[in-house]
């Protein structure tokens, strides 16, 4: 109906033969031209899982170095010391952007490339690195987002005072940010503070899977130092004071003049109820508060869900009344990131609480992507990441009621095949299910925009490349381009990167 629509433009523009063609492959699909206009398409990427070069040009180490370098961590132990090498190879990628159609890109700054120690004295090659990015970004005709916080806090400041735990990294993080702000906001005008400041909490300090690997489940079993119970909620705390804080500096002293704007990438799993008992009903709301609003709650309403208030009591730090009034409102843009949908359940057992005393016990949820044996979706290749299109619309919706349909940016929204040796490269160049993914959640997301009038103005894929997934390591591949590991690092495009380019250049 909406290709009906545009076909006297097609017309008018290229002539009758054209028009033919076009119709053919696009009678049946979604385009650019069915989407609002200015609408921004980009893809996003990360500073540690991307660049490599982690000892060039006086960056210091970060948590995540570290972390990667302890044996067992990550599964097939790699480590992102070159991973794709953007640091050197970032002219090449953009032209790859540019040439799919991209408007924009999403990349994060790595806080020890512009401070080694953490703190203190500037390191000049890290900012003309990040300028020379930015620049090539804009000649390109593609708009720079960037993050800040993408998780590679320098250890420095982990070995100076417990990071995240300890008050202090508020401060030093604004210091950061201003520092960005004075640097590159005279070309960046949109900014994210952190990247899902829920998973950095609760995979560092609850399940302690990711840097810096702190927890107490399970007897400390994987784990030798950290509290489950405690240190999640403590981090939080601290992320959240320190996003308010940045956004101060840049609302006061900032914004008059480069006219951006901030937001928060975060990671939002849809939660559908297992069963329609009310306990289960009330257990998926329970669910989303620990997940989505632990973190946005305080910063649209100045305090934590009143379920997470009742359940963790003592635990959760609270905000003075200035603090509050600093979060509330302290957000121009909603980032969503998001991959999949899971059932939630009322949580009645009681037995393991010694074994499991942490934030997901805390929940009084359980949530799993299968139920009665049967899965919520297909599989991707991550163990957590279950296609369900219908739930992106689901959790647009959601995001629209609660907060009141606030301006949303989907700053991810991607999915992953394995890393097989087995499978030739022409074969792994032809990712159908990846094709299949982007049309279907693309088609939700119109749908909440158009029949919902849900506020989304972008939409970012993750990812432009193959690269390096964190505890999975190269295990797994994201990109809408092959990144082939064993020669040179080349970039090949996927049948995934063809379909955007016709997507991004219909009509
Ligand atoms: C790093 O910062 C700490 C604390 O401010 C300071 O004591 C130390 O000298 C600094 N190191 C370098 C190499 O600048
Ligand atoms: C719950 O009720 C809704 C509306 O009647 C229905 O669509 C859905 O399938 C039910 N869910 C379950 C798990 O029974
Ligand atoms: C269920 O709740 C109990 C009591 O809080 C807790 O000890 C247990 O770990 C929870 N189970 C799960 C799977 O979260
Ligand atoms: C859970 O941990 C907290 C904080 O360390 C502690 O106060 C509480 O007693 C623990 N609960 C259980 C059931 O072990």
């Amino acid at each position: 109906m909406l290709l009906l629509k545009m076909k006297p433009v097609l017309l008018l523009s290229f002539g009758i033969v054209l028009v033919l063609i076009q119709g053919c492959s696009a009678a049946d699909g979604i385009n650019r031209n069915s989407f609002p206009n200015g609408f921004v398409f980009g893809t996003a990427s990360s500073a540690y899982q991307y660049e490599g070069a982690v000892k060039e040009d006086g960056r210091g180490p970060s948590v995540w170095d570290k972390f990667a370098h302890s044996f067992g961590k990550v599964t097939d132990f790699s480590n992102a010391d070159v991973a794709d090498d953007q640091y050197h190879m970032y002219e090449g990628d953009i032209k790859l952007m540019k040439d799919m159609g991209m408007d924009a890109y999403r990349f994060s700054i790595s806080w020890p490339r512009i401070f080694p120690n953490g703190t203190g004295q500037i390191n000049q090659a890290g900012v003309d690195h990040y300028n020379a990015v930015i620049n090539s970004l804009l000649a390109h005709g593609i708009e720079p987002y960037v993050t800040l916080y993408h998780w590679d806090l320098p250890q420095a400041l982990e070995d100076r005072y417990n990071g995240w735990l300890d008050t202090r990294i508020i401060n030093d993080f604004a210091a950061y940010a201003e520092t960005c702000f004075e640097k590159f906001g005279d070309r960046v005008k949109n900014w994210m503070t952190f990247n899902e400041p829920h998973t950095f909490t609760v995979q560092g300090y609850d399940v302690g899977l990711q840097a810096p690997g702190r927890c107490s489940i399970l007897l400390h079993l994987f784990c030798r130092a950290g509290n489950s119970a405690t240190e999640p909620y403590i981090v939080g705390h601290n992320a959240l004071l320190a996003h308010a804080a940045a956004f101060d500096i840049y609302k006061r002293k900032y914004k008059a003049k480069q006219h951006g704007r901030i937001g928060v990438a975060f990671d939002v799993i849809w939660y559908v109820p297992g069963t329609n008992k009310t306990e289960d009903i009330e257990a998926t709301q329970r669910a989303q508060d620990f997940q989505l609003g632990w973190f946005l709650d305080p910063i649209m309403f100045g305090d934590y869900p009143s379920s997470m208030r009742t359940r963790v009591g003592d635990r959760l730090p609270r905000f003075s009344k200035v603090q509050s009034t600093l979060l509330k409102g302290s957000l121009d843009f909603v980032g969503i990131n998001h991959y999949t949908t899971w059932y939630a359940w009322h949580n009645s057992t009681s037995i393991i609480g010694v074994l499991l005393n942490d934030s997901v016990a805390d929940s009084g949820s359980i949530t799993l992507p299968w139920k009665d044996g049967k899965a919520i979706g297909d599989r991707a290749n991550s163990i957590w990441l279950y296609i369900v299109p219908e739930g992106f619309r689901g959790l647009l919706n959601y995001v629209k009621n609660r907060y009141g349909n606030p301006l949303v940016i989907v700053t991810e929204n991607g999915m992953d095949d394995p890393n097989s040796p087995f499978i030739s490269l022409k074969d792994a160049l032809k990712d159908e299910k990846r094709v299949k993914y982007y049309n279907d959640y693309l088609t939700n997301l119109l749908a909440a925009i158009k029949e919902d009038g849900c506020n989304v103005k972008g939409y970012f894929a993750w990812s432009l490349l193959d690269n390096w997934e964190w505890a999975a390591g190269y295990s797994s591949r994201f990109g809408l381009y092959f990144v082939d590991y064993n020669d040179h690092l080349k970039r090949y495009a996927k049948n995934s990167a063809i379909w955007f380019k016709n997507f991004l250049t219909a009509g």
